[in-house]
């Protein structure tokens, strides 16, 4: 298997942690490179359901380097929180199978506190954020004021960088009249856990390139998806970091040519959590129905997915945006009773049909999506394991979305479970 990124072609839990897992087996390495513990990744294995959220998802597996990137925002409670849960289903994590960039930026409770505060501002333009903090933190980032991994091992420069950045947030704080950040419970809260976190911190780019000198196989894995894209997605309703595959060289520090495929994980219908345009919506039985077949909670803050038909239009143009070269296509099962399916071909805006989603949020908010309507299968496909079990109209409807899109589908999802993936093609035989 060639080096692999995987990134969600959608509004985020399409399955990406799934197919993680799944690639996983023929890997040694896997990276996260953006986001932090907004994701939500679920893994299903033997009965066993382990949800991911900082971790690399192929940490449920012995013998692979999982890695956290530096393009991943950190908030070392939740990681110690999360090491623990996972080591308690069995999971063995340490030092020798997790590595942590030691230029990774930390997310902070004052973080968290001003991702909730701004929340609870907004009556209307609220984003909807997972309140972790992820915006702020990356705001810090790009504002060079941010507190990295490698900051807890010097007690001096920590306390000289934690000034800084009090200076900046007590002065938005006193603005919005909340209490100022107690500097020394900070820093103590941070030395409590400062040796848990350093012992995974590591320049792993270096370790990166090792491994690629060793002609490892790597797997990049993304968190949320294109349409949550800081720059291409529905702005200002995104996440903060870049979710598209370029993110993956500058989230881990590696060249282009470190990655050979990238792989687009697509729902076969359309979900989104939080606020923000999303034209297919159904905000009816049929998106109930969705919603409970799926099981559209998310796995984060346990919201409601929001549910709609399959929009071609939009996964095209994440394909193209993301250079997916092969779709990876999830929860067919989940329309197995649906009589009747349409997908999103094209848009009308002010009258005139156009074939890609604009960039204004008037106009995302505005187009009227333009539907192929399809026969429903009414046949159960969850647990298939080959594409001949797949019932005649399935197969036309995921031929379609094929033609459609331009992309081959490299392999079908049919339950939450490892096992039940149908591997379509052998998508890396020219590597
Ligand atoms: P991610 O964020 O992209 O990793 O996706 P999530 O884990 O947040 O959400 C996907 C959900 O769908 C999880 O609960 C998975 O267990 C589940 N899932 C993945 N693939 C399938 C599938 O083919 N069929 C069904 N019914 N569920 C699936
Ligand atoms: P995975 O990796 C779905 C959404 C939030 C909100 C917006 C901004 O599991 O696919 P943030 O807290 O990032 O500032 O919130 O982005 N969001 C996700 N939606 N899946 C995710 O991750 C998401 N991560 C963030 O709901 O609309
Ligand atoms: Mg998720």
């Amino acid at each position: 298997m060639p080096n692999v990124a995987v990134i969600g072609a959608q509004w985020g839990d399409e399955g990406k942690g799934k197919i993680v897992d799944w690639l996983s087996e023929k890997a040694d390495v896997i990276v996260r490179f953006q986001g932090g513990h907004n994701a939500g990744h679920t893994i299903v294995v033997n009965g066993i359901v382990y949800k991911l959220k900082l971790l690399p998802s192929g940490i449920v597996r012995k013998n692979k380097i999982s890695i956290i990137g530096n393009g991943v925002v950190i908030d070392p409670w939740a990681l110690l929180d999360e090491i623990r849960k996972i080591e308690k289903q069995g999971i063995k994590i340490t030092e020798k199978n997790l590595y942590i960039a030691e230029n990774a930026m930390l997310i902070l409770p004052l973080h968290r506190e001003l991702d909730g505060i701004r929340e609870d501002a907004k009556n209307t333009d609220k984003i909807g954020t997972t309140r972790r903090g992820i915006g702020p933190a990356y705001e810090d980032k790009i504002g060079r004021r941010g507190i990295r991994v490698m900051d807890l091992a010097d007690k001096t420069i920590l306390s000289k960088k934690i000034d800084m950045i009090l200076f900046h947030h007590n002065s938005i704080r006193k603005g919005l009249k909340q209490k100022m950040v107690n500097k020394k419970k900070l820093i103590n809260d941070l030395k409590k856990i400062s040796s848990r976190i350093l012992k995974y911190s590591k320049p792993v780019w270096k370790k990166i390139n090792e491994f690629k000198k060793k002609k490892k196989t790597i797997v990049f894995e993304g968190a949320q998806g294109v349409l949550l894209d800081i720059d291409h997605g529905t702005y200002p309703f995104v996440t903060s970091s870049n979710t598209v595959a370029g993110a993956a060289f500058s989230g881990a520090g590696c060249g282009p040519d470190t990655i050979d495929y990238i792989l687009g994980i697509v729902k076969t219908y359309t979900t989104r959590v939080g606020e923000g345009p999303f034209p297919t919506e159904l905000k009816n039985d049929i998106g109930n129905k969705i919603g409970v077949k799926g099981k559209e909670f998310g796995t984060v803050t346990n919201r409601k997915r929001r549910c709609g038909w399959f929009d071609a239009v939009l996964v095209k143009q994440s394909c193209i945006i993301s250079g997916i070269k092969g779709i990876a296509l999830t929860k067919i099962d989940v329309l197995d009773e649906l009589k009747d399916l349409y997908i999103c071909v094209a848009y009308k805006l002010n009258g005139k049909k156009i074939d890609y989603f604009p960039s204004s949020l008037q106009d995302q908010i505005k187009v009227k999506p333009v539907y192929k309507h399809f026969d429903g299968w009414l046949k159960n496909t969850n647990g298939a394991k080959k594409w001949e079990n797949l019932p005649k109209k399935a197969q036309t409807y995921i031929r379609f979305i094929r033609d459609y899109c331009g992309v081959s589908i490299s392999s079908i999802s049919t339950s939450p479970k490892r096992e039940d993936t149908i591997l379509l093609e052998n998508p890396f035989k020219k590597y």
